[in-house]
């Protein structure tokens, strides 16, 4: 895995948000996967700054969400949904038919995640995959425990994850749903390059133990060392417990 190092959020935001744009200059059609959390927002304003700018166009682009709060509604502000739409797609031209999301209120939990996995498959698979990291070592919804699942899957969500969300719903631990829908860890290691960023000293733990620890369901984040095409995008203070030779 290659290992890049800022000296804050907003450089590392930065010179990601240029990388994407060279991305989609270079393949105009890039189909990209997504993540929320308060890490990837210095991204996206950097991203929606180099649209106002001209400097990437989004028309063709195709976004595929990570994962999705599960009971909630889609217009409700506190999905992840309208989360992207405050955050990125409100300020960009990406199509509104080309940004695919996991439904949060589907008849059916088992169809919904096959209808996204064959929407994945129909879309040629995903070009460029933005990962955040939980500081318990989840990404996307796959959650730390004795199993992973493979396939898009519905999650149930574990205390620690629900108190990392709790600031998108009013800070009423109460309200988070315990349940998600997450692409599951062979649809994220499908992705042709993946991106991981983090930032902040909350992260620097996950951080050592994804690059440097066993490969373990207990570390969901630990799989990314199995893919050829991984980099981990972190600030200094994720990085603290990295040694100098990195
Ligand atoms: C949520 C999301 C993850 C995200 C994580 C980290 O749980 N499902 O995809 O990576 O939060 O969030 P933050 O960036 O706020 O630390």
């Amino acid at each position: 895995m290659r290992i890049w190092i800022f000296s804050t959020p907003k450089q590392a935001a930065r010179v990601l948000a240029g990388d994407i744009a060279r991305a989609i200059v270079e393949n105009p059609r890039l189909v990209l996967g997504l993540p929320t959390g308060r890490t990837p927002i210095p991204l996206y304003r950097e991203l929606a700054a180099l649209y106002r700018k001209r400097a990437v166009d989004f028309s063709r682009v195709t976004t595929f969400n990570l994962d999705e709060f599960f009971g909630i509604d889609g217009d409700d502000p506190r999905s992840y949904r309208a989360f992207m739409q405050r955050h990125l797609f409100a300020h960009v031209n990406v199509k509104p038919r080309r940004i695919r999301f996991l439904e949060s209120r589907p008849p059916d939990a088992g169809s919904e995640c096959e209808r996204y996995e064959q929407a994945l498959r129909r879309a040629g698979g995903i070009d460029l995959l933005v990962l955040g990291l939980g500081a318990n070592g989840h990404i996307g919804f796959n959650e730390p425990g004795r199993i992973l699942v493979a396939r898009t899957h519905r999650a149930t969500l574990t205390a620690a994850t629900r108190r990392a969300n709790a600031s998108l719903f009013g800070n009423v631990l109460a309200s988070v749903p315990s349940e998600a829908l997450s692409m599951g860890m062979a649809t994220i290691l499908g992705a042709r390059r993946i991106v991981l960023l983090a930032t902040g000293q909350r992260k620097a733990r996950s951080v050592e133990r994804l690059l440097n620890g066993p490969i373990t369901t207990r570390m969901p984040a630990s799989f990314l060392q199995l893919h050829p095409n991984v980099e981990v995008w972190l600030d200094r203070a994720a990085a603290v417990r990295l040694d100098s030779g990195h």
